[in-house]
């Protein structure tokens, strides 16, 4: 090869190189991603179920709530019947006003229980107040409440 056609040689390849060199630099930036973009997409690529077997320490969210047990009548209407029950929202008795409660506990307590499971028809009385994960005892557990606090 003559001199000259050597240089020439050599300047392309150079030139050549860090073309290469460039392409490679700008996709090490593409992917260069920050410890929050990461965790973001992690959680956007998350399953939507999760299978949780009973003992399982890293899922046990569902385990521990069932291992809590029942909710208390306080816990159910705070949560559940206080939205009506507290202000008398649609003509419902507020809890602790006695008089508006004295004619329906009269009736007696098992009538109160149903009224609060099956709702009363008719009326904003809906059956669970709405709360349709609570257990028949869970919503008894919030009528007994509504009783004592209202007599
Ligand atoms: C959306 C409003 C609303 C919610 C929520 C609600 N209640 Fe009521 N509740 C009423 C109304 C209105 C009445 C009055 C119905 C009537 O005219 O007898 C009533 C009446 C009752 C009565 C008396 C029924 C009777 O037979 O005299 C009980 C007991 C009761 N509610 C329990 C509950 C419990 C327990 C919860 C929560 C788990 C709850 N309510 C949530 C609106 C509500």
């Amino acid at each position: 090869m003559p001199a000259e056609l050597k240089q020439d040689f050599a300047v392309m390849t150079r030139i050549v190189i860090s073309l290469v060199a460039m392409v490679l630099a700008a996709s090490a930036i593409a992917v260069e991603l920050t410890d929050a973009q990461r965790a973001e997409i992690a959680e956007r690529i998350q399953p939507v179920g999760e299978v949780c077997l009973q003992g399982d320490a890293d899922c046990g969210g569902a385990a521990a709530a069932v291992a809590s047990g029942p909710r208390s009548g306080e816990e159910v209407y705070n949560s559940a019947c206080m939205a009506c029950h507290t202000t008398g929202a649609g003509g419902a008795p507020v809890l602790g006003d006695v008089a508006a409660w004295a004619d329906r506990i009269a009736k007696g307590t098992e009538v109160l229980y149903v009224s609060g499971v099956q709702g009363v028809p008719g009326t904003g009385m809906i059956a669970k107040g709405g709360c349709m994960n609570c257990s028949d005892e869970e919503i008894h557990a919030a009528v007994d409440y509504m009783i004592a606090g209202s007599q």
